[in-house]
């Protein structure tokens, strides 16, 4: 008898993430990936794409009725984090709204939903932060990622949410991240000031791809902290990143938050415990200089 092959929905599939979770997903499930342009941003061959706005109730719902996926994997997000305290209504929908009408069709066909989070649903308060830890956002975009936790963790679908953070990697037509950003800077010759303030766990996208499957694959339902393993300043990361890609550190100078003026409050330390995902999915996450050497591989291969 012939096995009919898994189907995974890739939703996001244009970003930073979401491009790595079809490159992961495509080796053995049939991909449909999702984003909101007409057109996909990276495209590969034997993956089908497809234009979609998760937030119009119909459209998912008919996307996800005529795929019939096993799992979806929902890397769709307003992610401007500054822009969020200004154009509320648009991250609203699409980080909250959209992930109830995500769960309710998800329901409909009984496929398991693989959400993705943030620690900006914590007030960087009482790092570290494990599952059982209260959420506190500080502003717009943390609030409406925790609503959409919420409506998914209540709606009776068959769902896992993964929290992650600052998150970097490779992809094509991709708007920059941090480290990608912090490369372009030092390879100009520019002087940057960093935050040496603000506290996290970088998360290479495709680990967190990798890691995002095994949850797909599991039987857990709930939250999962899944990021990079250590816990670095932004302005101690920058430093590792010169480091590790032969660049000029001299140039990368600290400043403090207050000093930056950024618009939306962010935590200043979201450190994650990850023990529960490397117990109960046995996942392995890297710590920073491995996590960037793996990094400056992926680059070399492209
Ligand atoms: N980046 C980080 O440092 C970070 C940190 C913590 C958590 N996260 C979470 O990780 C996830 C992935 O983040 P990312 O950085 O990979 O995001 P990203 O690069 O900004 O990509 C977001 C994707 O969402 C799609 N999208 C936006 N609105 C949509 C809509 N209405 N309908 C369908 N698709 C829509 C975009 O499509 P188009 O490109 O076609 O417009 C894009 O493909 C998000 O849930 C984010 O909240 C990210």
């Amino acid at each position: 008898m012939k096995l009919l092959p898994r189907k995974a929905l890739v939703l996001g599939a244009n970003g930073l993430l979401g491009q790595n979770l079809v490159r992961v997903f495509a080796h053995d499930y049939e991909v449909l990936a999702v984003a909101a342009q007409p057109e996909p941003r990276a495209p590969q061959p034997e993956v089908y794409y497809q234009s979609c706005d998760i937030a119009e109730r119909a459209d998912i719902k008919k996307l996800v009725k005529n795929f019939i996926p096993n799992c979806i994997l929902n890397a769709a997000a307003f992610t401007d984090v500054d822009g969020s305290e200004v154009k509320r209504e648009a991250c609203w929908r699409v980080n909250a709204t959209a992930v109830g009408y995500l769960a309710e069709a998800a329901r409909s066909i009984d496929a398991r939903v693989i959400h993705v989070s943030t620690d900006y649903v914590f007030d960087g308060t009482s790092a570290p932060y494990n599952e059982e830890s209260r959420p506190q956002p500080l502003g717009y975009y943390g609030k409406a990622k925790l609503a959409g936790e919420n409506v998914l963790s209540t709606s009776g679908a068959n769902y896992a949410i993964a929290r992650t953070m600052v998150l970097y990697g490779s992809g094509k037509n991709l708007r920059l991240n941090f480290v990608t950003w912090l490369l372009g800077q030092l390879r100009a010759g520019k002087e940057v000031r960093i935050v040496n303030d603000q506290y996290g766990n970088p998360t290479l996208a495709s680990e967190l791809a990798v890691a995002m499957r095994k949850l797909a694959e599991s039987k857990q339902n709930g939250i999962f902290h899944l990021s990079g393993a250590e816990t670095i300043s932004r302005y101690d990361f920058a430093v590792q990143i010169a480091r590790v890609f032969e660049l000029n550190e001299k140039l990368i100078h600290p400043v403090t938050t207050a000093e930056l003026g950024q618009a939306a409050k962010r935590p200043m330390n979201s450190a994650f415990d990850i023990s529960k995902a490397q117990r109960e999915l046995g996942v392995t996450m890297s710590n920073v200089v491995e996590g960037l050497k793996k990094f400056r591989e992926e680059l070399s291969q492209e």
